[in-house]
């Protein structure tokens, strides 16, 4: 018997060495202490020996499944903590490790210089101002003094939308919906798309973007508004830009002028850009007129302004070297990265 238990243990001893996990281990402890394990049969074969050895025999059964009970406890916790460290390993993460970069965009070439421009006025103490590409006739032109026969509002070049809405042909619309809220003083600007109905060639889209200006208050003359544009027309190219006004018509604006800014990159000795002129074509502006004042509720006998408009397109497109407006519009990853 004694030596049957010495195997028994020896055996499991030897066992326990090759015991890899967990459900392994409790096979070896059911085909030993299980009801029909070696331990317990030899336990139950107690009652065939003569009643004085039973004790003696009894107490050694209880010692040898005492011994394996511990060995199997001790091969349970090291299994267990092996599985922890590889689960601890598997899980690990590598603080060292490069991270993993996002492509990052790029902003537009057009957004680029609205920024630039919105921060060149809010530095000049001018607001933002906003107004809907959907618009009103009586916003986009009636208001404006551009009277219903006039050649603009041609089917041709303006998109009409149901019930007398149009798509916004320029940002002057928000000259009248800021004059209708705000009273003088008025210091805004408001960049926007707007759309007319061209044929998309190299300098045309349906939609482009400008941006407007308007100042009102007491006594604002012309010399103001040449002021405040040639002090832009410089931020904008540079403290040697020069600047001309050149007589043109708008309905909004009596007297009305075209600006233009002596070439940035030849400084007005002619080139590519300016087209061998040396100028370059920037905006068009005015004083505005008194019948678009008192239509917004201005008294034109108390208040005056100057007004400007410019399209941002064309901005980005010097700036940027831009050749073809379409490149603008296709947003070619390949052409966007650039910038
Ligand atoms: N709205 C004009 C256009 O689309 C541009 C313009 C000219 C705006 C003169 C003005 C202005 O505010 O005073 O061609």
């Amino acid at each position: 018997m004694r030596e049957k238990l010495e195997g028994i243990k020896a055996d499991m001893q030897k066992k326990l060495e090759y015991i890899e996990d967990l459900s392994a281990l409790e096979e070896l402890r059911l085909r030993v202490l299980g009801k029909k394990g070696e331990l317990t049969q030899l336990l139950k074969s107690l009652g065939a020996l003569p009643p004085e050895e039973r004790p003696a025999m009894g107490q050694l059964v209880n010692e040898a499944r005492q011994a394996v009970e511990a060995l199997l406890d001790q091969a349970k916790k090291s299994l267990r903590a092996k599985e922890r460290d590889l689960q601890l390993r598997l899980e690990a993460i590598d603080v060292t490790m490069p991270g993993k970069h996002g492509a990052m965009g790029h902003k537009h070439p057009i957004t680029i210089v609205t920024d630039e421009l919105k921060n060149m006025f809010l530095g000049m103490g001018y607001e933002i101002a906003e107004g809907p590409d959907v618009e009103t006739d009586y916003y986009n032109f009636e208001a404006l003094n551009i009277p219903a026969n006039h050649p603009a509002k041609d089917e041709q070049d303006t998109f009409y939308v149901e019930n007398g809405f149009v798509l916004r042909t320029q940002t002057s619309s928000v000259q009248i919906r800021t004059m209708e809220k705000k009273k003088p003083p008025i210091k805004i600007i408001a960049p926007g798309r707007v759309y007319r109905s061209d044929q998309v060639d190299a300098t045309h889209s349906p939609v482009f973007h400008q941006l407007e200006g308007l100042v009102v208050d007491r006594g604002v003359t012309l010399g103001d508004l040449k002021g405040a544009l040639s002090a832009f027309a410089r931020e904008l190219f540079g403290e040697t830009t020069q600047v001309r006004f050149r007589p043109h018509h708008f309905p909004f604006t009596e007297p009305s002028a075209e600006m233009d800014a002596s070439c940035f990159f030849c400084g007005g000795k002619g080139c590519r850009v300016c087209k061998d002129s040396g100028w370059i074509e920037l905006l068009g502006c005015g004083v505005v007129h008194p019948k678009v004042l008192s239509m917004s509720g201005i008294s034109p006998d108390e208040y005056s302004g100057f007004a400007f408009g410019m399209g941002l397109d064309r901005i980005a497109m010097l700036r940027f070297g831009i050749s073809d407006l379409r490149l603008m519009y296709e947003n070619d990853v390949r052409f966007l990265r650039q910038f």
